[in-house]
This record gives C-alpha cells, sequence and structure tokens, in this order.
C-alpha cells in the first residue's frame, strides 16, 4: 500500500494574510498541494486565536472569512487540499483532554514561544489557562490527522517538540501506535521565513502598518511601494546608494524570479556606484510584485462576490476534517480503553 504523506499547518485567524505570509509559508503550501505527492490540511486555528482574544471574538470571526479568501486567492484549491476550521472540529478539544493528562504544568511553562508570547501580551498575573495549554491542543490539531509534516515558521519549533513528547507519552502510556510522530519542515533560509516591513522594520505586521497585503488593490500597491524604505543618504540620483539594508533590493531579491536575476545584479552595481533613482528601482520592483499579486488579487476579487460560496468549502472542508479526526479519537479511546459500549 502506498499512502501519501499527510502534511498539515494552520494559522490563527488575527486578521488578512500580507505578503510575508505569502513568501513564508502559503506560497510553498500551494506548491507542495500541487505535487500530487502529499495529502494537505490546512485549518484556521480560530479557537487557538480566541486564547488571547476571548472577549474580542468578532476580529477572529471576520478574519476567518478574509484568510480563507486568501488562501483561495493564493491558490489553495479546495479539490485538492482539505481547507476547514479548528472549532468546528469538537474531536481536537475532546482530544486535547487526554493530552493534558500527560503534559505537566512546569513543562508548559518552559515553552520559549510561549513565555515569550506571555511577556510581550502582557497578562500580568492573569495568564489564560486555555493559553497556556495551547500547545497541547495544538498537538492534538496535528495528530487527530496522523501528520508526518507540519510546515512552520521557526517560532514553532517548540510546539513540534512538544507534540513529538505528547505522542511518544501517550503511545507508551497505553502502550500502542496510534500517533505518529510528525516532523517539522521550515523555512530554509532567512529572506523568506521573515520578511520586512516596508519601512525597514524586521517585522511586517498589522500594527507597525508596514505590510502589503494580498488583498491591497493596485493603486494601494503602488503607493506602498512608492514609499518604502530606501537608503537615507541617497539623495540625487548621482549619489552612491546602498543596496544592504534597502528594503526594494530585499524585496527584489525575495520576489524576483530567476529571469529577473540578470537585471536586478545590474541594478544593485548601478545604484551603488550612482546613477540609478529610487523612483526607477520602484518601479521596477512594483513590476515584480504585480506580475505574482496580480492574479492572487483577481481572483481573490472573484470569490470574494460569493462569500455564500467560500463558507460553504470551509464547511464541506470542515466535514472530512472532523471525519478523519473521529476516526482518529475512536483509535485513541479504544487505546485508553474507553470504549465501554463496543
Ligand atoms: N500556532 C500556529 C501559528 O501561530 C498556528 C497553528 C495552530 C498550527 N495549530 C497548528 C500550525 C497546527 C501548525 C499545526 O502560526
Amino acid at each position: 500500500m502506498t499512502s501519501k504523506e499527510i502534511i498539515l499547518t494552520g494559522d490563527r485567524p488575527t486578521g488578512k494574510l500580507h505578503i510575508g505570509h505569502y513568501v513564508g509559508s502559503l506560497r510553498n503550501r500551494v506548491l507542495l498541494q500541487n505535487q500530487g505527492k502529499y495529502d494537505l490540511f490546512v485549518f484556521l486555528a480560530d479557537q487557538q486565536a480566541l486564547t488571547d482574544h476571548a472577549k474580542e471574538p468578532q476580529k477572529i470571526i471576520e478574519s476567518v472569512g478574509e484568510v480563507a479568501l486568501d488562501y483561495l486567492a493564493a491558490g489553495l484549491d479546495p479539490s485538492k487540499s482539505t481547507i476547514f476550521i479548528q472549532s468546528q472540529i469538537p474531536e481536537l478539544a475532546e482530544l486535547s483532554m487526554y493530552f493534558m493528562n500527560l503534559v505537566s504544568l512546569a513543562r508548559l511553562e518552559r515553552n520559549p514561544t510561549v513565555k515569550t508570547e506571555i511577556s510581550q501580551k502582557g497578562f500580568g498575573e492573569s495568564i489564560p489557562a486555555g493559553f497556556l495549554v495551547y500547545p497541547v491542543s495544538q498537538a492534538a490539531d496535528i495528530t487527530a490527522f496522523k501528520a508526518n509534516l507540519v510546515p512552520v515558521g521557526n517560532d514553532q519549533k517548540p510546539m513540534i517538540e512538544q507534540t513529538r513528547e505528547i505522542v511518544r507519552s501517550f503511545n507508551n502510556a497505553y502502550n500502542t501506535d496510534v500517533l505518529v510522530e510528525p516532523e517539522g519542515i521550515y523555512p530554509d533560509n532567512e529572506a523568506a521565513g521573515r520578511l520586512p516591513g516596508l519601512d525597514g522594520n524586521a517585522k511586517m505586521s498589522k500594527s507597525l502598518n508596514n505590510g502589503i497585503y494580498l488583498s491591497d488593490d493596485i493603486d494601494t500597491l503602488q503607493k506602498k511601494v512608492m514609499s518604502m524604505y530606501t537608503d537615507p543618504n541617497h539623495i540625487r540620483v548621482e549619489d552612491p546608494g546602498q543596496v544592504e539594508g534597502n528594503m526594494v533590493f530585499h524585496y527584489l531579491d525575495v520576489f524576483g524570479n530567476a529571469d529577473d536575476a540578470q537585471k536586478i545584479a545590474d541594478m544593485k552595481e548601478q545604484y551603488s556606484a550612482g546613477g540609478l533613482g529610487d523612483v526607477k528601482t520602484k518601479r521596477y520592483l512594483l513590476e515584480v510584485l504585480d506580475r505574482e499579486l496580480g492574479p492572487i488579487r483577481e481572483r481573490r476579487l472573484e470569490y470574494a462576490k460569493d462569500m455564500g460560496q467560500v463558507y460553504q468549502m470551509l464547511k464541506d472542508g470542515s466535514e472530512k476534517a472532523q471525519a478523519v479526526a473521529a476516526n482518529t479519537l475512536d483509535e485513541v479511546k479504544d487505546a485508553m480503553g474507553l470504549n465501554y459500549f463496543k
């Protein structure tokens, strides 16, 4: 029997996706999907998003529809991949219950990503219990689908590690092999791993207002590119300019394809020597970006005309996902002996 490898990954729906998300993960998911070698599950982790937005669910709920549009626009295809919403699969919460007994409070408090988030979010003395245990729920997300491979950012390494521990602990405690130990797939270079903001800030984020969104129209894209951070000392066209740290060249390196490489190299040389103005480099970047983002933008507008259809797609995906998760939960309960009525 040749069964396909199973890939699972998800996003917290806390806003529309920007081009950092796109080059960091979404574009790669679409490639993996289209290779036809994998069973791909992609989901909106709305329950995880609620662990630190409990009293403002509206933003999360709205983002579910927006991120689903971003997925479809980028090329995730519901006829090839299973796209679903976490909260619609109650089996995941049930699985988390059993896993929580296998994880100590001290272990939860040691998770470095959770630690960083706790200090950033300023919970003070009132860390939501649900927040502290979200890595356990993430282990349930992954194992319910018996995922072998989980493509995520580097900040998610501790989650994969914790999942692997839970799998070993479960299989060992109940003398079974129902749960599969996943491997993480991480970005292979820093440039793809995290795209800096338009202003040169290391992070592209909504709160810094320094991002380009997959949903931006062409005028917005143009304005944003024209406002990008270049070299503050490159005043006149004749002045020699800095390529290093110049966001226009950074983005050209990330978004340019093999055919652009020569032109980009020539431009860098001319820019460093003096004689190439920022407006020209920006016009070229706009062209390169729009080549990739234009078709995504068009598809997004098309899908957005019929949100009913988008939610139907999510419903169908959630039903498919639920059947898989229910099957795993059944095996889990069998392994534990919780099968009183069988
Ligand atoms: N924690 C992930 C993030 O913040 C989202 C996520 C939730 C996830 N469950 C997952 C990713 C399972 C991969 C697998 O991006």
